[in-house]
């Protein structure tokens, strides 16, 4: 059986993602810090689920601990590297940019000194949407320039896109770079849009709305979000002169096995549409508190999938409407075991 090891695997991507391996047959080890940015029991029960299969193993700890990478990658030598484990959050880095530092600037460092050591299939690591910071050219492609980070979280983000490249090239690693366009769904993220408003609506209070409701996002639901990584594990980048050329519109570098590819909806979604359909969802109004652009953040996001589709043949299409149900389906037996 292939081995994975996912680092943030008690988080909301790393617990689905896990979820979807062990499905299909892998021994999964998962890596997580259980760190206490938000609701730990939300992690311990992800784990909990996760434990349930026999072939999932849980390894607690940082990533940026040195030699803990290292002695599990000794230990595991696993087939694929999944690094999810992060400091996310844009709101967060503004008053706590340490922590990103730490987690995700060091701990993407360690990770990849294991990879050296004892080079996995494929590594495959978590960015983000907000590494395309100011651009306004939109949906955003991979092949676009991408210079301009608006927050820490966001430019900590970037730099591990670099750095793992630099890995690619030097040690022959193969690497896929995620961009992740805000991801929704069951077992979400507290600290997220979705959450925060079911659990203020549910709770009569208000809500709070960024950049007076003028946002749009391309929401991408979590099981797509899962099949594209599953698919994008097999379409390993190729080294350079292996053969074919580069395709127009392909990020893979000219020097290095490595490539960037969106993970997204490629549909961009009005928030106030996205809080309609919670309300749907949930049947009842939202107390709405109108408030101005948040420091970090960006008015907009949609991604340019067609990358994705050409080397998975996945197009991810769950609309707002679905997720959103699914979500709350999840949501409200969750949050009643959870009242007190
Ligand atoms: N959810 C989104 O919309 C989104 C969008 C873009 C990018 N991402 C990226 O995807 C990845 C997963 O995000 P998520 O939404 O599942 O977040 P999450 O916070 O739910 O999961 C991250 C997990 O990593 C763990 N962790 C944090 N620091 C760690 C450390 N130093 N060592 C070990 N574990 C640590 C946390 O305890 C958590 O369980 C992150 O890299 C994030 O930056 C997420």
């Amino acid at each position: 059986m292939p081995t994975a090891l996912v680092t943030g695997s008690a988080g909301f991507i790393g617990f689905h993602c896990c979820q979807r391996l062990l499905q299909d047959g892998y021994d999964v080890v998962g890596l997580d810090a259980m760190t206490d940015y938000y609701d730990v029991a939300l992690k311990e029960a992800r784990h909990d689920m996760l434990a349930e299969h026999d072939t999932f193993r849980a390894v607690i700890g940082a990533v940026e601990t040195p030699d803990l990478m290292m002695s599990l990658m000794a230990e595991t030598r696993p087939d694929v590297v999944i690094h999810l484990a992060a400091q996310a959050g844009v709101r967060y880095s503004i008053d706590n940019p340490r922590s990103y530092l730490e987690s995700n600037l060091i701990g993407t460092f360690e990770v990849l000194e294991a990879a050296r050591a004892y080079p996995p299939r494929h590594m495959l690591l978590a960015s983000t949407s907000s590494a395309y910071g100011s651009n306004t050219d939109m949906p955003y492609r991979e092949t676009q320039k991408a210079d301009h980070q608006m927050s820490f979280y966001a430019a900590t983000k970037k730099a591990t896109e670099n750095m793992a490249h630099s890995y690619a090239h030097l040690y022959d690693l193969p690497v896929t770079m995620f961009r992740f366009f805000t991801v929704y769904g069951p077992w979400g993220r507290p600290d997220m849009a979705l959450f925060k408003f079911a659990r203020a609506i549910l709770a009569d209070e208000p809500i709070e709305i960024y950049n007076h409701g003028e946002m749009k996002r391309d929401f991408t639901y979590i099981d797509d979000l899962v099949t594209a990584i599953r698919l994008l594990i097999d379409a390993v980048p190729p080294r350079p002169g292996a053969g074919a050329a580069v395709a127009e519109g392909d990020s893979l570098s000219p020097v290095a096995p490595w490539r960037v590819v969106n993970i997204g909806n490629a549909n961009s979604v009005q928030l106030m549409d996205y809080i309609a359909a919670l309300e749907t969802a949930l049947g009842c109004q939202a107390q709405k508190t109108y408030l101005p652009m948040q420091a970090g953040d960006v008015p907009a996001t949609c991604a340019d999938t067609a990358l994705l589709t050409r080397l998975t043949g996945f197009a991810p299409n769950t609309s707002v409407r679905e997720g959103v149900a699914r979500f709350v389906e999840w949501y409200r037996p969750y949050a009643t075991r959870n009242q007190g």
